[in-house]
């Protein structure tokens, strides 16, 4: 089976990409990754001699480099992980999560339909639903409200894709995710950038009143869902994944600084080092998703209990911090003091 798997080199399609050579063994897979800030080849160092995966450095966006790569590889199936994430930088400049998720999801889509792919999967999140009150999930059902622009460019991204199954029958599925942790996850997100601060001794800054609640899996949970639906998903379908573990971001950090304070009891880590700052602009309140259809119709579920599996993430951490050291740019301080303010830094 040959998979074509679109930024590879970032966090989830890395572990996906391990995943798969772990567990199959008639795999061949084409990492396809334009290696912007958040791409890392050394993410995939423990498998860089596997002969069963090769690289191609090329944006999505590039009709013709991807048409190219197809030809060469013959994908039967196509996994797009590739997208600019980041929420907070989508707030400064939106202008690239429309280029990269949705013009560039166009592009992988035509070019998939052109070699007749078995399957095209988009991983896609549950933040293109919107935000929740106090009560209730998001069900495959509920109405698309994004409210970031990078939600609502993700949400373009599987309009397009839903486009693509019903005008050309491109078999497709969609998947929307929740939140993940786990290695490798680049540290503007929450759970690296507390860890890191802590091991750093820099305040961790929390927006708002750090009530707001995410729904968090480990991304190994998330692998497994994806991977089931590429190959027994009904073409056409959504599924939700999530593994029920919905916290407020300030639980999730007073976590975070009581495990690494156990760990590590030389360095002072306390409370003290969270900092309340100006709140992110058009905030999402809530997100919780429900995962009935996946666990009902495909007969998955979810493994690793959040408070273990966060407590392995640090560990990962604490024993990858050189590696780390090399992530943190200049780039990234500049984008580092530009978010946060010079205070905090
Ligand atoms: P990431 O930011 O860690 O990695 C993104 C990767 O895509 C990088 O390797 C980057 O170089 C590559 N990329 C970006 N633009 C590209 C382009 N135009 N052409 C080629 N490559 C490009 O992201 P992640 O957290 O691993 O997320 C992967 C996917 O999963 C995204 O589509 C995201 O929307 C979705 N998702 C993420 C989460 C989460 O919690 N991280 C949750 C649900 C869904
Ligand atoms: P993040 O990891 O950016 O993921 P997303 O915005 O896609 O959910 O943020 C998770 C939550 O943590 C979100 O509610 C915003 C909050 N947050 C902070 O409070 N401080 C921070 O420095 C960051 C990056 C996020």
């Amino acid at each position: 089976m040959r998979y074509f798997i679109t930024g590879g080199a970032g966090f989830i399609g890395s572990n996906y990409i391990r995943y798969l050579l772990n567990r199959n063994h008639n795999c061949t897979i084409l990492n396809f990754d334009d290696l912007t800030y958040a791409g890392n080849l050394n993410n995939l160092s423990t498998i860089n001699k596997d002969n069963r995966y090769s690289f191609v450095k090329g944006n999505i966006c590039d009709f013709q480099k991807v048409d190219e790569a197809f030809d060469q590889f013959h994908p039967d199936y196509v996994v797009n992980f590739a997208a600019e994430t980041h929420v907070d930088r989508s707030i400064t400049n939106p202008d690239i999560f429309v280029k990269s998720n949705v013009l560039g999801v166009q592009n992988l889509l035509q070019v998939s339909l052109r070699h007749e792919v078995k399957k095209y999967l988009q991983i896609s999140t549950d933040e293109v639903y919107g935000s929740l009150g106090k009560t209730g999930t998001f069900k495959e059902t509920t109405p698309l409200d994004p409210r970031s622009p990078y939600s609502a460019s993700k949400a373009g991204a599987d309009l397009l894709t839903q486009a693509y199954f019903h005008t050309y029958q491109l078999p497709i599925n969609i998947t929307r995710c929740s939140n993940n942790y786990g290695p490798y996850q680049f540290p503007e997100k929450l759970i690296p950038l507390t860890i890191l601060n802590c091991l750093n001794g820099k305040k961790i800054p929390v927006y708002g009143d750090g009530l707001n609640i995410r729904d968090w899996i480990h991304v190994d949970d998330h692998c497994s869902a994806i991977d089931l639906v590429l190959h027994s998903g009904l073409p056409g379908e959504v599924y939700n994944i999530g593994a029920h573990n919905e916290r407020s971001n300030i639980k999730i950090v007073k976590t975070i600084i009581r495990i690494l304070g156990k760990f590590q009891p030389g360095l002072n880590i306390s409370e003290d080092l969270i900092s309340f700052v100006k709140d992110r602009k058009g905030h999402d309140r809530r997100y919780a998703i429900d995962s009935t259809k996946i666990q009902k119709n495909l007969k998955w579920e979810p493994s690793i209990p959040f408070e273990k599996g966060l407590e392995i993430t640090i560990h990962w951490y604490l024993d990858h911090q050189d590696g780390l050291e090399s992530v943190i740019t200049k780039d990234y301080q500049l984008y580092y003091d530009k978010q946060y303010g010079k205070k905090i830094s």
